[in-house]
């Protein structure tokens, strides 16, 4: 169920109160009275500037980073930093971090991937059906004997991605999953965490790929200066040019060629703004003037071959 159905007797997966938070030695808060509530099983992707907070909310949502003020929430439970209490959180909420080389510890693929597994008390056989698994779907399985320090920049980020999705949390949380990966293993990353929404997990990324963003999420939260400045859906916050323009955005390529068609006139004023390409696609090719003229252009080569 989307954030905004909820009623306020549901219950959220995070819920973030007034949050403050401060690195030590710097004058300007990372996190300014924050606050926000995701829904269970949503989608929901981060945005804004370079040093607007998002990194540092994720690292407060695992208790990594304690607020200075404010308080968090998991499943309706308010954060204890005791061992136990952090060991919980770490158990219900997985992230991977921005940069790879914060999360890979171990001697090789394989002994990273299986450390979290071991640790939650699965067996050695189990561990490792669940490893091999997870590094078939992210196209690792070569690479599970390889060391660490061995890698490339963008599979070291599989790697740490594996790390977190092998052990099965409830809430993934991705600090710009797609970063320096390429087409092929970025299709394969958003596959896997596709099919994370359809088994209900929460996802939260922090992206600046608005396209994506805007196809994938229910919720896009606009951040700035440590706040939230727009929590919306994807129509909504993308289709507000000030809020954009607040924000350093630009709106993804497929409203702004839904702007331009409409403008020329190809689409009709009261038509809704599509919500991927393949809606535009839709749109266009429903159009009967749209269709002659894809077929007037089919024709041209013809009659320019029978001449
Ligand atoms: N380890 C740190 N020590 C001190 N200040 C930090 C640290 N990490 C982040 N900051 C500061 O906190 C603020 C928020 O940074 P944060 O990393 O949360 O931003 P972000 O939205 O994730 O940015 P980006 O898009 O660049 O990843 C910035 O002003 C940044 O300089
Ligand atoms: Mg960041």
């Amino acid at each position: 169920m989307k954030e905004y159905e909820m009623d306020q007797k549901q219950e959220w997966a995070v819920e973030a109160e007034d949050i403050c938070f401060t690195y030590e030695g710097n004058d300007v808060p990372a996190l300014d009275h924050f606050s926000l509530r995701i829904a269970r099983g949503s989608r929901v992707a981060f945005m804004g500037g370079n040093g607007s907070g998002k990194s540092t909310f994720f690292l407060c949502l695992n208790g990594i980073r304690r607020p200075d003020k404010g308080r968090i929430m998991i499943d309706g439970k308010p954060f204890s930093y005791t061992r136990k209490g952090l060991l919980d959180v770490r158990r219900k909420t997985g992230i991977v971090f921005q940069d790879p080389d914060d999360q890979l510890f171990s001697a090789s693929v394989y002994e990273d991937m299986s450390f979290g597994v071991l640790n939650l008390g699965m067996g050695e056989a189990q561990a490792r059906q669940a490893v091999e698994h997870t590094a078939e779907e992210l196209g690792l399985t070569a690479l599970l004997d390889r060391p660490v320090h061995a890698l490339s920049g963008g599979q070291k980020k599989l790697a740490a991605i594996a790390d977190i999705l092998v052990m099965g949390p409830e809430i993934v949380i991705l600090d710009e999953p797609a970063a320096s990966l390429d087409q092929m293993h970025t299709d394969l990353v958003r596959k896997v965490i596709a099919e994370l929404s359809d088994k209900g997990i929460t996802v939260l990324t922090a992206t600046h790929d608005m396209d994506y963003a805007y196809e994938w999420a229910d919720v896009i939260v606009v951040m700035k200066d440590g706040k939230v400045l727009r929590r919306g859906t994807p129509r909504e916050v993308c289709t507000d040019r000030k809020l954009l323009e607040q924000a350093h955005l630009k709106p993804p390529v497929v409203l702004e060629m839904y702007e331009s068609l409409k403008k020329s006139g190809i689409i009709s004023a009261g038509e809704e703004p599509p919500g991927s390409v393949e809606e535009l696609k839709k749109i266009l090719t429903g159009r009967n003037d749209v269709r002659k003229g894809i077929s007037e252009m089919e024709r041209t080569p013809d009659a320019e071959e029978n001449n």
